[in-house]
C-alpha cells in the first residue's frame, strides 16, 4: 500500500483517505463521496478497512464487532472507491507478540493530551490514544492529501483536527455530516446488534436531540437541569441507560453552563448492551 501511495505522490496524484473499521453502510458511503468529491476523478480513494484492537478496551466488543469484508468490498467497489486496504493485525502490529520480548513490541502511541479527556474519554480512557496511534499508521501508509471522518464521531473529528494541527500532519481533515435513518437514528455498525424492540427504543437519541433543541429555541437554558431532563426522557425506555450527556463548545469541547443557540450537544446511552452515540449543533 505504502509502495502504491509512493507512486501516486511521485505521478502528482492525489490521495484521499477514508478510514473504517468496515461493516460499511450508508454513512461510510457519504464519507467515500466526499472523499471522491476532494480528489474529483483524477484522484485516489482509498478506504482502509481496520477492526483497530488497540482502541478496544478488554471489556469491549472487538472480538463480536460485525466483520464482512466481502460485503465491504463490494460496496467500496459500486459507491466508487479505487483501493481498498485491508491490513491484518500481523501488518498492522507486527510486534505485538506476546511472543516478543518486551523490548521488542511496539512501544510508540501518538496521544492527544486534551480533548480525549471528556465524553468518550471518561467512559473509554485507552480509546482516543488507540484512534490517533492507528490514524497516524494509516496517514504513513496511505499518503492522503485528505482524509475524512463522520461527524457522528465528533469527539473523534475534533480529536484528529488537533492532533493533525499539533504534529504539523500534511493532511487536510473533511468531516462529513451525521446521515440518519428515516425515523432520526443515526447510522453505525452497532446499530446490527439491537433486537426489534431495543432498535425502536434507540430512537431516544436523536428525540433527546429534538428535545434539546425545542428547549433552546423558547428559551436560554440552564445545562445541569437540561441534562436532567434529558436523562429523565431517555430512561423512560426500560433498556435505555445514559452514559453521559454534554453541552459543550463546538471547537473547545469545553462544557458551557448555558445551552444556547450554537452550542453542541453529545450523547452516549446504553440500549441494552449496545452503547449508541449521537450529537448536534443546537
Ligand atoms: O471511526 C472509526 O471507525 C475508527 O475510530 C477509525 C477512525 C477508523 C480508527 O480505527
Amino acid at each position: 500500500m505504502q509502495e502504491l501511495a509512493k507512486e501516486w505522490k511521485r505521478s502528482g496524484i492525489r490521495v484521499a483517505l477514508v478510514p473504517t473499521m468496515g461493516a460499511l453502510h450508508a454513512g461510510h458511503l457519504s464519507l467515500i463521496k466526499h472523499a471522491r468529491q476532494a480528489v474529483s476523478s483524477s484522484g485516489k480513494v482509498v478506504v482502509s478497512v481496520y477492526v483497530n484492537p488497540i482502541q478496544f478496551a478488554p471489556n469491549e466488543d472487538f472480538s463480536k464487532y460485525p466483520r464482512d469484508l466481502q460485503n465491504d468490498l463490494r460496496l467500496c467497489e459500486e459507491t466508487g472507491a479505487d483501493v481498498v486496504f485491508s491490513p491484518s493485525d500481523q501488518v498492522m502490529y507486527p510486534y505485538k507478540s506476546e511472543e516478543n520480548a518486551p523490548a521488542l513490541r511496539e512501544s510508540t502511541y501518538v496521544c492527544e493530551g486534551f480533548l480525549s479527556q471528556s465524553m468518550e474519554g471518561v467512559t473509554r480512557p485507552t480509546h482516543f490514544r488507540g484512534v490517533t496511534t492507528v490514524v497516524n499508521k494509516l496517514f504513513n501508509i496511505t499518503l492522503p492529501d485528505y482524509a475524512v471522518f463522520g461527524a457522528k464521531d465528533f469527539q473523534q473529528a475534533a480529536i484528529i483536527k488537533r492532533m493533525v494541527r499539533d504534529l504539523n500532519i500534511p493532511v487536510e481533515i473533511i468531516t462529513a455530516p451525521i446521515v440518519r435513518e428515516a425515523d432520526g437514528l443515526a447510522l453505525s455498525s452497532r446499530n446490527r446488534y439491537l433486537s426489534p424492540d431495543e432498535r425502536t427504543q434507540a430512537l431516544c437519541l436523536s428525540q433527546a436531540i429534538a428535545l434539546a433543541r425545542q428547549n433552546v429555541s423558547q428559551a436560554s437554558q440552564d445545562a445541569q437541569s437540561l441534562k436532567a431532563d434529558l436523562k429523565a426522557f431517555i430512561e423512560k425506555n426500560p433498556s435505555a441507560q445514559v452514559d453521559y450527556i454534554e453541552f459543550f463548545d463546538p471547537e473547545t469541547l469545553a462544557p458551557v453552563a448555558k445551552v444556547q443557540h450554537g452550542v453542541q450537544i453529545a450523547l452516549a446511552v446504553f440500549v441494552g448492551k449496545t452503547r449508541l452515540i449521537d450529537n448536534a449543533t443546537l
